[in-house]
């Protein structure tokens, strides 16, 4: 079964509390969740593989850790996991960006594919997945469906916050697939929103309506 990883740090918490107040205006919360990004890539990036190189510093040769994969791809799904992608090039500069377009379908609750652009050769390195919201485990659960059928399989799943229904459904259908987390809250509510979560991270980032 894959790792559940809840970060906890007081900067990540404190930062965490001020997105889920409902008075933050977008901005703010697009500048916060960006840090706290930043913050938990410390911890999701832990267990990338090094190698020793040679290296000649001004005073001595010596051997040194690298990394020892080729470029990560980040995949974050749209909308609201373009909110952790900026953090996480700001670590990993690097990066390929993978992209893929899934809607929650607010009757049925299931989600939706309406877009996938991933690097052809996604399998030849470690890809790390972005989404605030792990709620049913849905849109999570099928776009690492996605990722494996492009040959993907090397998979961390990085979430702002998640439900313990949500992290069920998603190590049932992908026990290979690390998860890191800022907070795991209480459950959801009668819409599959979080509780108390942060309300519709999309709308909240960006501006728009519930
Ligand atoms: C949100 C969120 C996740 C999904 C989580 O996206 O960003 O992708 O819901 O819910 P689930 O775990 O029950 O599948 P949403 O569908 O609202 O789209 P948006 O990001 O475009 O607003
Ligand atoms: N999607 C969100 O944006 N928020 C939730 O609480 C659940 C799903």
């Amino acid at each position: 079964m894959s790792d559940i990883h809840e970060i906890e740090h007081p900067l990540i918490a404190a930062k965490l509390t001020r997105i889920r107040d409902e008075r933050t205006p977008s901005e703010d919360i697009r500048a916060l969740l960006r840090q706290i990004t930043v913050l938990m890539a410390f911890e999701a990036t832990k267990s990338l593989p090094t190698t020793l190189i040679p290296v000649r510093t001004p005073i001595a040769q010596g051997e040194f850790r690298t990394l020892a994969c080729g470029p990560i791809t980040l995949v974050p799904i749209l909308r609201a996991g373009m909110g952790m992608l900026d953090g996480m090039l700001e670590v990993l500069p690097d990066a390929r960006v993978g992209y893929i377009g899934m809607r929650r379908d607010e009757e049925s609750l299931q989600p939706v594919e309406y877009l996938c652009k991933l690097p052809s050769d996604i399998g030849a390195a470690p890809v790390i997945v972005l989404d605030p919201m792990l709620a049913t485990g849905g849109s999570a659960a099928d776009a690492v469906s996605m990722l494996k059928a492009h040959g993907a399989h090397d998979i961390r799943m990085m979430n702002l916050v998640a439900a313990p229904e949500g992290i069920r459904a998603f190590q049932d259908a992908h026990p290979d697939v690390d998860i890191f987390v800022a907070a795991i809250d209480d459950g959801l509510n009668e819409r599959a929103y979080i509780v108390p979560g942060i309300g519709d991270a999309g709308d909240r980032l960006f501006g728009t309506d519930a």
